[in-house]
């Protein structure tokens, strides 16, 4: 089997999850210690001289985001906030990192608060996912006792206190303006962007709001700098993804590996290929937001333009393996069903869209002349146009996995419902 890269997932099995001394002794909190010795400026150029792009599923340059909330004001409330929401169906990488190895995604946050100036943060955290919570409660804990959180961490005069929030099981609830509004305890509602959270975010503060995995690569690109991050994966998505891969597979779990590896090498070689030896039949990518892939785009590099370009998508890095016996047409009419009970029925398009391209597909697949080409093509026409006209990302979202079906998959569509 190819070899892991560990960044994020560094620790992860290696030490005791419960013990700040374990941490410690693996050069945990030196990344912190470095960060606090350099200017704020030095922090968010080195992150955004590696490169590192959002782990949460959009991509967008982490440094960046940074820098926006750094500059926007010398004096203001500033706030860190960490998704941990991790609700993208297929997807379960965060909460490995925070089961495993919390004081990494602690380091993250802190050197994150520095950079921007941020004396408060949270981390948002999918309601299910109790142990997680436990050991991030712990990790705290120690973190304030020995001076890594609190008032003057490490004698640097910064201070940063870290509070966690739990989610109530909503999907939209991790898109992070609908994040904000669950965190300043409203219902969880989207609001229209922009403005942008490092702009006017937590009670209208600029706000720094990262994934988990992202948080988690920040401790290593302080401690080894920008060109040694840039050295792994590719020119235009650098450094490593954890892929949770899932489904038809020898072997499902999560691994960490560098960007550009191949979707055929994450499923026949990491994941040891298709149970039960039978074909292939497509992945689906990035979870429900996410897109299918077909048999002859399995040598696309896993990075966001290498699957860009080929009109698939790497979102969250989950990767969910159906063998050609699936009938795909019903794991499509679940997505649809899935999208249906998270709307928020704020806006008509979504509230009324996601409800019709639902009962549009479950209602033709009754139908004895079922014709996977037109009712696609339909579903696609209908999809597009709720999506240029919804308020939030979630009403985007649909069309995404319809379109790859309609264009890659059109004889396993046909062959499920045969
Ligand atoms: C409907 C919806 C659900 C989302 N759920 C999550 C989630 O569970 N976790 C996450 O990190 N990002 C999620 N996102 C993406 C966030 O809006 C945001 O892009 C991310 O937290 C930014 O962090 P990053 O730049 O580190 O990726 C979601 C977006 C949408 C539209
Ligand atoms: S697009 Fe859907 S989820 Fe977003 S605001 Fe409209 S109804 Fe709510």
């Amino acid at each position: 089997m190819l070899k892991e890269y560990r960044i994020a997932l560094r620790n992860s099995g290696l030490i005791n999850p419960e013990s700040i001394e374990e941490f410690i002794a693996a050069d945990g909190y030196q990344a912190l210690r470095k960060a606090l010795r350099s200017e704020p400026l030095g922090i968010y150029e080195e992150i955004y001289e590696s490169g590192l792009r959002g782990r949460g599923g959009a991509g967008f340059s982490t440094g960046a985001k940074e820098k926006a909330a750094a500059v926007i004001c010398s004096d203001c409330d500033k706030y860190v906030i960490c998704n941990a929401d991790e609700g993208e169906p297929g997807t379960f990488k965060d909460r490995v990192i925070m089961e495993t190895d919390p004081h990494t995604l602690i380091e993250g946050m802190t050197i994150a608060a520095y950079s921007i100036g941020a004396h408060r943060g949270f981390i948002y955290i999918r309601g299910e996912y109790e142990l997680s919570i436990r050991r991030l409660t712990l990790a705290i804990e120690q973190a304030y006792q020995h001076g890594f959180l609190g008032n003057n961490i490490l004698g640097s005069g910064f201070n940063f206190d870290l509070e966690i929030r739990r989610g109530a099981g909503s999907y939209l609830c991790g898109e992070e303006l609908t994040l904000i509004e669950s965190v300043e305890g409203k219902r969880g509602y989207p609001r229209i962007k922009p403005p942008y959270p490092a702009e006017k975010g937590l009670w209208g503060s600029p706000t720094l709001i990262n994934n988990v995995e992202t948080l988690a690569n920040f401790p290593q690109i302080i401690l080894n700098g920008a060109k040694w991050y840039r050295s792994i994966g590719t020119e235009n998505s650098p450094g490593t993804k954890i892929f949770t891969i899932s489904g038809d597979v020898v072997n499902p779990g999560y691994y960490e590996y560098p960007m550009g590896i191949t979707l055929r090498e994450l499923i026949f070689d990491v994941a040891g290929g298709i149970k039960n030896n039978k074909p292939f039949g497509t992945a689906l990518l990035g979870g429900a937001a996410g897109t299918f892939a077909a048999e002859n785009q399995l040598d696309v590099q896993m990075s966001y333009d290498k699957l860009k370009e080929v009109g698939l998508t790497l979102g969250s890095g989950a990767v969910i393996v159906l063998d050609s016996t699936r009938n795909v047409n019903q794991t499509m009419l679940s997505i649809l069903k899935f999208f249906k009970h998270e709307s928020c029925g704020k806006c008509i398009p979504c509230r009324i869209g996601t409800t019709q391209l639902y009962e549009t597909l479950a209602n033709e697949l009754k139908s004895p002349t079922f014709n996977p080409n037109k009712v696609y093509r339909e579903l696609v026409w209908q999809a597009e146009l709720m999506a240029r006209t919804s308020l939030c990302p979630l009403g985007q979202s649909p069309v995404l996995p319809l379109k790859s079906l309609h264009d890659n998959l059109m004889a396993l569509l046909t062959a499920s419902n045969a």
